[in-house]
């Protein structure tokens, strides 16, 4: 079934805080709510754009995502936050989600050379979908987190573009 990206506004945000997670996955990402506030309070700095979407199928809010992009930069450009609700995972919304971001980020920012992303250990699954596109482990630990980063750019990433 065919996603898209919306903005999370009035119209949808209390779908998007209603979004749940299997418990083992809940320290992975922040909940939806936290990263709301993160954009409204520009948690990251001024010279962010902060991006929240929910991902929404035909039906129903199956996920969202939170990007933070430094328009300016050539290498900050963050998918900050990713989850599809519990119920509606392992029916490929992740993967098209993930495509749909990458294409937005990379169509958006002319600058972008480097898209970056945490993905905690043990998040296999996570971390399974993000090498198939390829994004590749840096071998840096994220400051915030003190988790691996990842991150897509080159060829990997010219594959996005439009
Ligand atoms: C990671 C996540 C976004 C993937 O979304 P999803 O809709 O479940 O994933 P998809 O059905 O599109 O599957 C995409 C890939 O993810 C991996 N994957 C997803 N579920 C999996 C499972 N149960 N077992 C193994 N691999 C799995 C596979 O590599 C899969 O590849 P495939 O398309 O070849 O099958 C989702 O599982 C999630 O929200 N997890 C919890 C929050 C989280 O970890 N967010 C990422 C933070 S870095």
């Amino acid at each position: 079934m065919a996603i898209r990206l919306e903005p999370a506004d009035r119209t949808n945000w209390r779908e998007m805080i209603a979004l749940k997670l299997h418990p083992e996955q809940e320290t992975f990402v922040a909940p939806p709510i936290k990263s709301l506030a993160m954009c409204y309070v520009r948690a990251w700095g001024e010279e962010y754009d902060y991006l929240p979407f929910v991902i929404r199928d035909e039906n129903a809010v199956v996920g969202y995502v939170t990007l933070v992009c430094d328009p300016l930069s050539a290498d900050d450009y963050w998918i900050d936050d990713i989850m599809i609700d519990a119920a509606h995972q392992g029916k490929g919304y992740g993967r098209q989600a993930l495509n749909l971001v990458l294409r937005l980020i990379a169509g958006k920012y002319p600058r972008c050379a480097k898209i970056r992303l945490t993905c905690f250990r043990g998040n296999v699954n996570a971390a399974a979908l993000y090498l198939s596109v390829g994004f590749v482990k840096t071998g840096r630990m994220t400051p915030e987190f003190l988790e691996p980063e990842y991150s897509l750019s080159g060829a990997a990433l010219d594959k996005f573009r439009a």
